[in-house]
């Protein structure tokens, strides 16, 4: 099992300790254009293992041909926001990037399953899909297990419980129409509604459409990388081990919930060979009709977005 992570920065250097410490992989490999970097890192990152008792070799590198063959790629390449910008306003210099990535990757590792998580995510994802010409079932994005986990430890802090004990779901995109599902929310086995308040539920559902924008009005400098990370590695994990686990995921739709070809956050079945369904769950009238309006206000910039790479 080879998995390779484009992009050494904070996210991509981040998800390659993870999946190297989880031990499950013969090899990680951790590509990124600046020279010296990937290598440095990973060189620190292998000298770990005596002390953190595991054994999987990353290699660092900035060339392509060191990452043929790989059997899952993460594309974390492209810039992060900066505070008040949108996920949008990276779009034209993200473009070019994965764009890029996606024509390597299209050469090196032509079975590859690839899991975007560069922004704006949705139109990367699509963008990644069309330039490489990949199957859509082997093309998806990260954005759904990030978006799920603030949700839940938001309702957690709110509920004063622990963050395991909350079950939720976000679907949508991975912007302004990010649709998280309260009717889906329990706290500790018990519906939302009998734990919350509805107006503290929408306080909530606000602050988790804007965890990302929060995370990097702090920072100023650079986005949330931890938790995306954490939310990366799990589905690469899904993926690697053919384990079949169910999570949100930026995945091609093709009918399910009356929606139809465009790449939207859905409940997903991850093995081996990708995307192996898309779950449908039920969702109240109002659930549906914001899952449907997510589509509709991405559809049109992934339509083109081929165009900008
Ligand atoms: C976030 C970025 C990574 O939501 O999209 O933090």
């Amino acid at each position: 099992m080879k998995i390779t992570v484009i992009g050494a920065g904070k996210y991509g250097s981040t998800l390659v300790e993870k999946i190297a410490r989880a031990d499950y992989a013969d090899e990680v490999v951790m590509l990124d254009v600046v020279e010296g970097l990937p290598q440095g890192l990973a060189l620190d990152m292998n000298q770990a293992r005596p002390i953190e008792r595991y054994v999987t070799p990353v290699t660092g590198t900035n060339d392509y041909r060191d990452t043929a063959g790989s059997d899952v790629v993460v594309v974390t390449a492209g810039k992060p926001r900066k505070p008040g910008m949108s996920r949008m306003d990276l779009i034209n210099d993200n473009a070019q990037i994965v764009g890029g990535v996606a024509r390597e990757i299209a050469q090196s590792s032509p079975d590859a399953v690839v899991i975007v998580v560069s922004n704006p995510l949705d139109e990367m994802t699509a963008l990644f899909q069309q330039v490489s010409a990949f199957p859509h079932q082997r093309v998806m994005g990260q954005a759904g297990m990030l978006d799920t986990a603030r949700f839940q430890d938001k309702v957690a802090a709110a509920a004063g419980t622990s963050p395991l004990s909350v079950e939720a779901i976000t679907l949508g995109s991975h912007g302004d129409t990010m649709v998280p599902v309260p009717s889906k929310v329990t706290v500790d086995g018990k519906p939302l509604g009998e734990v919350l308040d509805q107006a503290t539920i929408d306080e909530i559902v606000d602050a988790t459409r804007n965890g990302g924008a929060e995370v990097v009005a702090l920072l100023k400098t650079g986005s949330a990388y931890f938790a995306p990370a954490s939310a990366a590695a799990r589905m690469v994990e899904s993926v690697a081990k053919d384990q079949g686990g169910v999570m949100p995921t930026c995945a091609w739709v093709t009918g399910e919930y009356g929606i139809r070809d465009v790449y939207l956050g859905v409940p997903t079945r991850l093995s081996r060979a990708g995307v192996d369904e898309i779950v449908e769950i039920d969702l109240t009238e109002a659930e549906l009709t914001d899952l449907r309006q997510a589509a509709e206000a991405v559809r049109s910039k992934q339509a083109d977005v081929q165009g900008l790479a």
